[in-house]
């Protein structure tokens, strides 16, 4: 939550930073605001309540002078409404000071009193001022930023990640984090920061990852990184995998729609290099190898759309590796005393790498002697960092706010885990693991078939597009996708959703069905050895003689659905823990095909933000 962006150098900083800003603004679009300090030592600062575009037209209306220094912001409110007031950058010092903040400073409260009885006068709502105005104060001592910000840090309590200018040292930006992402980009007579590199990649892929409570300094000729007690920390270098364009909408009419058509290529990526002539090599593994052998339990922590992912992966993991996996969210995990030890492989899954809640889950599973493994999307976060181990998913940087891609690299993740696991245990033949590993290296090609064959749902949406509710039914690995289609209208449409266990149906739900609900049904194959194709289809009569229109998800040749279903949208043949991740893509699609027929920002959807680092 929150984006920033910071930037030394001598191109023009105000267009790096509204260009780092056009990333990141997938982190958040209450306001925007940035603050340049040029060579003369004169700060300027502009912003503006409402989306990155206010503040564009505002600059070009406005425009402030340019100079090589300056940091800027794209803020998910959390203190003080949207306004332009509560927008960051919040100056002091006389207006000689400019800072901003991602996450929230939780004793703002007394801070601003004590501030306040020195006669300091605010002009926001926010916590983060707070930390504008200490920072000015140290400031005035030390005559030394960095040493300003850190004496400031060590007052604040909460998850924080500040930047500061000042006109009277130009060419610096300090930024400080805690529980709150920040990365430093590496060029050639410029640095950069950001709360991601999606920042700063159109610039450089050389990149510092800057960990828990630590300060960077950046100047045009170089880069210093310490930790809040002053002294020097290691510096951590990457390589960042995504090239600029990656995180352009390439064509296309939105982020999501881009994202959708890579789902082949983040499964086809996230396969690549960790299957082997039938066998799976999880070489991201091997800091926890040997206390994989002794595991007895597994348990998913994640949140949304990344634990649906989870309740897949439980499927699999268990068929294939006889280990129990339980799937949590992760904001209830901590919270009711779990019963962990150090034969527990707690497997976290974040998208973005800084959700709060599967943070703060992670590090209190490893409190309690677990050993964590994190599957994340994002290099350079700050799960991975926290973690025993991770498996990376190659899916790209996925810039619309709801999550699709990274779903599928999410799924095909865990399936190889739970394959690695069958391998150490011994419960699947080589044969049975080659078989699968087939599967999984024949995924691409048929998702991007069930994409192409979907390419009508755009015309079922606008059908639809005053329908005021929509259910899910799925059965098996068939539940979590409808989940996360329900999931996927709700939060891009703002329609009524819900996704049920079709069993589930005559214990309840069944009386929501009246003549005219839509209920989309994702088909078991009837070649599934479970026999659960035929108990669906009675489920479909069902609910169709009760009025239902049903809009099934089944594979070729299953005619078995035509009698009953008004639609049938069709995935190609694949093994039962495979269908799934067919049958998600047409759900993305038709949540943001609906979202656009109603007319609404399917890549910015309202009082959401992609990263959600507060809890
Ligand atoms: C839904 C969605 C969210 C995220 C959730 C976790 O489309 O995007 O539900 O899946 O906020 O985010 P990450 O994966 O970044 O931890």
């Amino acid at each position: 939550m929150c984006g920033i962006v910071g930037y030394v150098g001598s191109n023009s900083s105000t267009d790096v930073l509204l260009g780092g800003l056009r990333r990141l603004e997938y982190r958040g679009y209450d306001s925007a605001g940035i603050a340049v300090v040029d060579p003369s030592g004169d700060l300027t600062s502009a912003k503006k309540a409402g989306k990155l575009q206010m503040l564009v037209d505002e600059l070009d209306t406005n425009p402030i002078a340019d100079g090589g220094t300056g940091i800027g912001h794209t803020r998910w409110a959390t203190h003080g409404g949207p306004t332009d007031e509560n927008a960051h950058p919040h100056l002091a010092d006389g207006g000689k000071l400019a800072l901003i903040h991602n996450g929230i400073i939780e004793n703002f409260a007394p801070l601003k009193d004590e501030l306040l009885a020195e006669g300091v006068v605010f002009h926001s709502e926010t916590d983060s001022e707070v930390a504008a105005h200490l920072v000015a104060r140290e400031f005035r001592d030390t005559h030394d930023l960095t040493e300003a910000m850190r004496r400031t840090v060590a007052r604040l309590d909460g998850a924080f990640t500040l930047l500061v200018v000042h006109a009277d040292q130009p060419g610096v930006v300090v930024g400080a984090r805690r529980n709150s992402p920040l990365v430093v980009g590496l060029g050639d007579g410029e640095n950069f920061m950001g709360s991601d590199v999606a920042a700063f990649v159109a610039y450089t892929q050389r990149a510092l990852s800057i960990g828990q409570d630590e300060i960077a300094t950046i100047r045009p000729d170089g880069v210093d990184v310490i930790h809040f007690d002053g002294t020097p920390a290691d510096r951590n270098e990457f390589e960042v995998n995504w090239d600029a364009s990656a995180a352009d909408k390439g064509g296309w009419s939105s982020f999501m729609a881009k994202e959708i058509s890579e789902e082949p290529e983040a499964v086809r990526n996230t396969v690549l290099g960790r299957v082997h002539e039938g066998a799976v090599t999880l070489t991201d593994l091997e800091p926890i190898a040997e206390r994989l052998q002794e595991v007895d339990r597994v348990i998913v922590i994640a949140c949304g759309t990344a634990a649906y992912a989870g309740m897949l992966g439980k499927y699999a993991i268990e068929q294939w590796a006889r280990v129990p996996v339980e799937v949590e969210l992760a904001h209830e995990f901590r919270y009711r005393d779990p019963v962990l030890n150090d034969r527990t492989l707690v497997v976290s899954i974040s998208q973005s790498g800084e959700t709060m809640d599967t943070l703060m889950a992670v590090k209190y599973a490893r409190e309690q002697g677990a050993q964590v493994l994190s599957i994340c999307n994002t290099q350079g976060a700050t799960i991975p960092r926290e973690s025993d181990a991770v498996i990376y998913t190659h899916a790209g940087p996925e810039v619309a706010v709801a999550s699709t891609k990274a779903f599928l690299a999410q799924g095909v993740a865990l399936y190889l885990l739970g394959l690695h696991l069958a391998t150490l245990r011994g419960t699947l033949t080589a044969e049975q693991i080659a078989a699968q590993v087939a599967e999984l290296e024949g995924l691409p090609e048929k998702l991007q078939q069930t994409i192409e064959d979907a390419a009508g749902i755009a015309e079922l949406a606008k059908w639809m597009a005053d329908t005021r509710s929509v259910l899910f039914l799925g059965r098996h690995v068939g539940y979590p996708i409808a989940l996360e289609g329900a999931l996927k209208l709700k939060e891009l449409a703002y329609i009524h959703a819900e996704g049920f266990a079709a069993g589930e149906l005559k214990h309840g739900p069944i009386a929501l069905i009246e003549p005219g609900q839509i209920v989309f049904v994702i088909v078991p194959s009837p070649r599934d050895a479970r026999s659960l194709h035929p108990k669906v289809v009675s489920n479909i009569q069902e609910i169709r003689a009760r009025g239902a229109r049903v809009i099934a998800i089944a594979e070729e040749g299953d005619a078995a659905v035509l009698p009953f279903a008004d639609e049938v949208l069709r995935i190609p043949l694949a093994t039962p823990l495979f269908e799934p991740l067919l049958a998600v893509a047409p759900l993305h699609m038709f949540g943001m095909e609906l979202a656009a027929a109603k007319g609404l920002d399917v890549d910015q959807p309202r009082n959401l933000a992609k990263s959600v680092t507060v809890e």
